[in-house]
């Protein structure tokens, strides 16, 4: 027993050398200036001198954002962010893939988004996905972090391929959305665009819109940098499909396999997979995962707890 415990250790080791970068490889830096454009609150979207890096804020005058300058078909998008410090609430800050100004009622989009901080709490980040216009079929995750995104830049990234959605922070994946055909158009097809922007969001964001933005406390600014766009750059005049060859490297490793088990069963506190309430049958792609059910349950009884959840 004790020898085949000692090689499942050993075998875990490897498997946690090999796959330490969290099965990202070392993908080029665009500096700002390359691979965006500001997008509204020009004034407020301020980059580095050396481009490396991006400061967007909001104050009493306006919000901001910016958008990189080419659309995209599948890749992996990732910035290293720091939040605004102190007193945030309401204040969102987004990192995320669109096409609604392309595609207005049947757009696609793949989301972070952070909901605002108060002191003492703990930060919220909500991950979320729509395709060709499903606004009506939300399907948001919520996370605590295990650090304090204000303090220092964490990474985040976006994997989005053909069929498959994943979340990292700091290289650890922390979601997996594996495509299904029942889903239809829900899973997200069409070209888009890395946006990051920041602005008010004080009816829904911060527990529910209770602690709403307070400008004494601002100006909120956020900064990116170390900016991915590892995409397929869209050429409307040239369909290539090729590119998605090259994101096959994104396979994922036992090991990042158990981490992403393990913060799923620590710190979701929101999957719309286990809310019956709104969903009383739940999305094609959802697995249930036991372990996670209690988990939420625990958390948050009134959600998870009272009805029985309805099986596929
Ligand atoms: C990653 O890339 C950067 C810049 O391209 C380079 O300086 C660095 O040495 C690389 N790191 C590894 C581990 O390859
Ligand atoms: C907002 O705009 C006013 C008028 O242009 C200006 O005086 C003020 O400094 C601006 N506030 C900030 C924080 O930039
Ligand atoms: C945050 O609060 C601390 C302590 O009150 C203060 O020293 C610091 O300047 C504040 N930071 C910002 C960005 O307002
Ligand atoms: C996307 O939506 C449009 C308009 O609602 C519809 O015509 C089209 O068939 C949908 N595409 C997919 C892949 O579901
Ligand atoms: C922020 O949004 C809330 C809710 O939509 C609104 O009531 C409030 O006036 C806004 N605050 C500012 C400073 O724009
Ligand atoms: C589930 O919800 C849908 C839409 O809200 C409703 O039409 C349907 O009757 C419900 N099914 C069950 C089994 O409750």
């Amino acid at each position: 027993m004790a020898a085949y415990k000692f090689l499942g250790f050993l075998f875990l080791c490897i498997v946690f050398h090999l796959s330490s970068s969290g099965g990202i490889k070392n993908l080029s830096i665009v500096p700002f200036n390359e691979g965006f454009n500001p997008l509204y609150g020009e004034l407020n979207v301020i980059p580095s001198e050396d481009s490396k890096s991006v400061q967007i804020s909001m104050d009493e005058n306006t919000s901001s954002g910016f958008h990189s300058k080419a659309m995209y078909i599948h890749g992996y998008f990732g910035a290293s962010i720091k939040l605004p410090e102190n007193y945030s609430a309401g204040v969102v800050v987004t990192f995320y893939t669109t096409n609604n100004q392309e595609y207005p009622y049947r757009h696609d989009e793949i989301d972070f988004e952070f909901l605002g901080h108060i002191d003492g709490q703990e930060w919220v980040v909500q991950t979320n996905f729509y395709g060709n216009g499903s606004t009506n079929r939300g399907r948001e995750e919520r996370y605590v972090l295990w650090f304090d995104p204000a303090k220092d830049f964490h990474n985040y990234g976006i994997l989005w391929t053909k069929n498959r959605i994943r979340y990292y922070v700091d290289h650890v994946p922390i979601r997996e959305v594996k495509r299904v055909d029942t889903m239809k158009g829900d899973f997200p097809a069409k070209p888009m665009a890395l946006y990051g922007t920041i602005w008010n969001g004080s009816n829904w964001a911060t527990y529910g819109g209770k602690y709403k933005l307070d400008l004494k406390y601002g100006p909120y600014i956020a900064k990116f940098s170390n900016f991915m766009l590892n995409g397929c750059p869209f050429d409307p005049t040239r369909k290539s499909t090729r590119c998605d060859d090259n994101l096959g490297f994104y396979d994922i490793s036992l090991h990042q396999r158990i981490k992403m088990k393990g913060f799923r069963r620590k710190y979701m506190t929101y999957s719309y997979c286990y809310d019956n309430k709104r969903y009383n049958i739940s999305l094609p792609e959802c697995l249930f995962d036991s372990k996670e059910f209690e988990h939420l349950q625990k958390f948050d009884p009134w959600t998870f707890g009272a009805a029985r959840r309805a099986r596929k």
